[in-house]
Formats: C-alpha cells, structure tokens, sequence
C-alpha cells in the first residue's frame, strides 16, 4: 500500500488532545471605566452590555469577575472635571486613585489591579498630553506621565500601563517609580499602538475624543510595521517588563513579530471597537457572538499572545469553562 500523506483525524478528545494553542482564564484582563460620583451604573451607549461605574458600585462587577475566575483588571477613569494639563490624573484623590484604594480594601491580594496611564480622560483638549500650542509637548508630558504613574502605585496599583505613546515615557516613569520604593511594581506598556478607528466607542465611553485635530502625531501610522518593532525594542530597552499591541484584530501579525522578536510577554488588545461590531452584528443577526469571540481570542494567543484584554473577558472565562475554546 502507499502511504498517503493525510490531516490528523479523530474525535473530540484527539482533537483536544494535539491543540496547538491553550487559553487560560489567568491570561485575560478586564478593562472598566470608573466615573467620579456615586449610585452610578450607566450603560455605555456604543458598548452594550459594558457599564460606566461610580466607586460605591463597582464592587457588584468585580465580585461578578472573581467569580467567573478573571483576576485581572486594568482600570479607565472619567473624572468629574477636566482642565488643560489633566491634574486629575494625578491627584491623590483622583477618580482612579480612589478605585484602586477601595478594590484594595475589598479585594486584597485576589484581585490584579492595572491602571492605563494617559492623559486623554483628564484633559480638557482631550489629547493625551500637555499642549504647546497646537501640539502635544513630549517632554513636559512625560513629567505629568511619571507623576500619574507614581500616584496609581501609590493607591496600590499593581501594574501600571502607559499608552500614551510619547517618547521616553517608560523610562519617564520607571525611574520614578524605583526612586520612590515601587521598584516591583512592573510596567505592560502600549509599544505597538495605531491611530486606530477601533478606538471610536472608547472615546464616548470615556468621552476623551480629542475637541481638534487627531491623536495622529503619537499614535502609530497603521501602514508601518518596522515601525511597531522599533516601538517594542524601545520600550522593552526603557524598562517595559510586558508589550502590548493594539488593536488586536487587523494587527495580528504584529503580535506574532512581536512575539518572535522578544522575550517578554506580549499582551493583545481587543479594543472597544472590535466589541462593539462584535455586538452590532450579533444584535443584527449576522453573526453567532459565541463563536466570533471565541475565534477573536483564540486567535490573538495563537499569534503569540500570552495576555488578552478584552471587554468579553467574562464571556470568554465561560467559554473556558464551557470547553468550547481552551
Ligand atoms: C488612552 C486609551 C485609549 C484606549 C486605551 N487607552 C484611547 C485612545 O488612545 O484614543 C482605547 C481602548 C479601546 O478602544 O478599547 N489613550
């Protein structure tokens, strides 16, 4: 007889057995936007089924998140007042500074608290840094950048996330992060981040579009992928002990360069626009949510990912325990 080459065949468990790429719940983060106030759960409008909270009531959906076994949350704040160079950001009793000061009291050690460091939510321009004239100033920037950094930690962040992208920030921070004792304190920086239209529902969740101009002269032009490794190296040479990249989906193949060019984990991103499309087009019909979200997980570790954050990190846990990805 000859031997015909073939594809591996069987049932379900073989099937389990030669997977090439395995999810764990421990991977996901949760990112949830805390708004200054109190009583307050208000559905986001472009994200159904994602909620702006007040510090009193964010408990209920950290609890529900423990619970479906994602420890992990990376924290976005909406402040009650903004001014030009974000203060908010970095006062001790800022909206974020007071979350994490009360998920600690609740939560402890069982809870992973990550905080996105950036300007963009506090500034009343909406861009993410200090303005010189019509531009956003770099270096004034990273001074605010480090100080916001230092105050999450101080309010007991575990981990902190630049995603600014203004040059020199994780140095910026890293350094005032040791001088000040937070030397374990590590750094998951955004390295690899476009000027992306997935980021549309994210900006009327945080209602941090910028009032002119575009973010295009510190995010990433997404024709560029050199570029996006430049990034990496950059940052990983600063001091990030973790690199993201951004969006995820249409950007896989960064994670997957990333992923062979260092060795550090890579986290993937699944932003606000990939949910909302995701929910639009289940809404409508046209696609099973299930198996898209499972598909877009999947996907982001089987190109190398070690992390995911997404606004399905629910779903995707149940989906864990379900066997139906994993
Ligand atoms: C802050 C920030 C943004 C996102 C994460 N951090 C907005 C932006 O850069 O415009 C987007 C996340 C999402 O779309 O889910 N700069």
């Amino acid at each position: 007889m000859i031997h015909r080459p073939r594809r591996l065949r069987g049932n379900e468990i073989l099937r389990k057995m030669v997977r090439e790429t395995r999810v764990s719940k421990s991977s996901l983060i949760y990112p949830i936007f805390i708004k200054e106030g109190t009583g307050i759960k208000e559905e986001i409008r472009m994200m159904p089924g994602q909620y702006r909270y007040s510090v009193d009531r964010m408990e209920e959906k950290l609890l529900q998140l423990k619970k479906a076994g994602v420890s992990s949350v990376m924290f976005f704040g909406i402040p009650a007042g903004k001014d030009a160079v974000g203060s908010g950001a970095y006062a001790a009793d800022g909206i974020i500074q007071q979350a994490l000061k009360e998920a600690k009291k609740q939560f402890g050690s069982e809870l992973y608290l990550i905080t996105d460091v950036c300007m963009c939510e506090y500034t009343s321009h909406g861009h993410c840094g200090i303005l010189h004239g019509l531009e956003v100033d770099n270096d004034e920037t990273l001074k605010v950048l480090a100080r916001t950094a230092l105050s999450h930690a101080q309010a007991g962040a575990d981990m902190v996330a630049p995603s600014d992208m203004m040059d020199g920030r994780v140095a910026a921070i890293r350094g005032q992060l040791d001088v000040h004792g937070f030397t374990t304190v590590p750094i998951m920086s955004y390295a690899v981040k476009y000027a992306s239209g997935f980021y549309g529902p994210f900006r009327e969740a945080a209602g941090s579009a910028p009032s002119f101009g575009d973010r295009k002269s510190y995010q990433m032009d997404w024709h560029n992928r050199k570029e996006g490794l430049k990034e990496v190296l950059t940052d990983i040479e600063e001091g990030a002990d973790i690199i993201m990249v951004k969006p995820a989906l249409a950007y896989q193949d960064m994670i997957r360069e990333a992923a062979e060019l260092v060795h550090v984990p890579v986290a993937a991103y699944s932003v606000s626009g990939e949910y909302s499309m995701v929910k639009a087009g289940a809404k409508a019909g046209f696609i099973e949510e299930d198996r898209i979200v499972a598909e877009m997980a999947v996907g982001a570790f089987r190109s190398g990912a070690s992390i995911y954050l997404t606004y399905f990190a629910e779903e995707v846990a149940r989906l864990i325990d379900q066997g139906a990805i994993g």
